[in-house]
């Protein structure tokens, strides 16, 4: 189990740690409920620090932009194990990959242009390469049910194999009538596909954006809900089918500690400064403040209880990480530990705002630390060179 003192006292606040203990153990039990029939994909925008941690539990990385492909790249993932996603795929990334890795690793088309792209370079390259057509939930992503047709009618088969299609529609989806109405969707679609172009569609990867209950007094019955979703996915018949999954796999290995750095009482209430914040902790549904996540407070020890609000270390009136939480007495140099950030919270925070340094990452195995990013000064990049 992860020593948080020691993490305190050895590496500092702010910081995250990734047990990756915890992390295989989630990916096992997402497998172990859903069965083995369904392979999953990790979607790295997630958390690219516990990727290479990932390669030999998951069937593929869903890589979303230049940047995470040079991350997976350098971290060795399998190029067979690629499927390189997005919505800007860059004509010099593209050929790079290709030069690279040749047609081992799988694309989405999120739009014709993407297509005559592909085909472009699969021509110049002389490989064939395999895609997924990505249909449109009803926003930027995807195209459009006419254009599959079309695609699927006119794609130049020397070049490009089309092995399925992909169908992503959000995150944090908590009802199983959703996600059956989708899945029913694709059914009936990849049916009429297969009867009016006469084309055998072989898989379908879905982003399923299994819900995490982050927040205190919600219940999650994971066992049953995932169950049901088994069932429901159950009714695809004669195809593979790939789950696309950040958060689910992610987030229960991540916590985040950051320390009480100032204390004040004003007319509006009790404020406690942080020496974190909402640049390095992202809760989905978290708006300013409105709902308690799980947390630890460090040293453990008794005292009378006080409501306060927790604040970051930003020039906002929006950093707020708890309002009105009710725990013991706080003191300067007490530590909050926040679970379940191992999703999203160093990806998607807004990090370079008001230029404080990025935390450290910590990732813990085989009960020892290993410190995978030292902290991060932002001012650099903030900083306007050549003037
Ligand atoms: C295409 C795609 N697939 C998968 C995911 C992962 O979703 P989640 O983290 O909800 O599992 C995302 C998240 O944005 C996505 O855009």
């Amino acid at each position: 189990m992860i020593d948080y003192n020691k993490i305190v006292k050895e590496y500092g606040t702010p910081s995250y740690v990734y047990d990756t203990d915890v992390l295989l153990k989630r990916v096992e039990y997402l497998k172990q409920r859903l069965g083995s029939k369904y392979d999953l994909v990790y979607a790295v925008k997630a958390n690219t620090f516990i990727a290479k941690h990932l390669e030999n539990s998951v069937s593929r990385f869903e890589i979303c932009s230049p940047g995470e492909y040079e991350i997976c790249d350098k971290l060795n993932i399998n190029p067979e194990k690629m499927v390189i996603s997005g919505v800007y795929k860059d004509e010099e990334t593209i050929e790079n990959i290709i030069k690279n890795h040749g047609s081992l690793p799988k694309y989405t088309i999120e739009s014709i242009n993407q297509y005559n792209l592909l085909l472009k370079l699969s021509q110049k390259y002389n490989c064939c390469l395999h895609v997924l057509p990505r249909l449109t939930s009803g926003n930027q992503f995807g195209i459009n049910e006419d254009e599959l047709f079309e695609l699927i009618n006119i794609y130049n088969k020397d070049f490009i194999i089309i092995d399925g299609i992909e169908y992503f529609s959000g995150t944090q989806k908590h009802s199983l009538k959703r996600l059956e109405k989708e899945i029913d969707y694709l059914i009936e679609l990849t049916a009429k596909i297969e009867k009016e172009l006469n084309f055998e569609v072989k898989e379908i990867e879905f982003g399923t954006g299994l819900p995490v209950y982050y927040y205190q007094g919600e219940e999650f019955a994971e066992d049953e809900f995932l169950e049901s979703f088994k069932v429901i996915l159950d009714k695809i018949k004669n195809k593979k089918v790939t789950l696309e999954i950040g958060r689910s796999i992610a987030a229960s290995c991540g916590s985040y500690l950051t320390k009480v750095v100032d204390m004040k009482t004003n007319k509006y209430g009790n404020f406690v400064i942080m020496d974190g914040g909402i640049n390095h902790l992202v809760y989905y549904g978290q708006t300013m403040g409105m709902k308690i996540p799980h947390y630890e407070l460090l040293p453990h020890k008794d005292d009378v209880n006080e409501t306060y609000n927790l604040c970051g270390s930003l020039c906002t009136i929006n950093d707020f990480l708890v309002k009105n939480i009710t725990c013991r007495k706080l003191k300067i140099d007490d530590i909050f530990v926040f679970k379940n950030v191992g999703a999203y919270s160093s990806t998607e925070g807004i990090s370079l705002f008001l230029s404080r340094d990025l935390p450290k990452v910590i990732l813990y195995e085989y009960s020892s630390y290993k410190v995978v990013r030292e902290k991060f000064k932002t001012s650099n990049l903030n900083f306007p060179n050549n003037i």
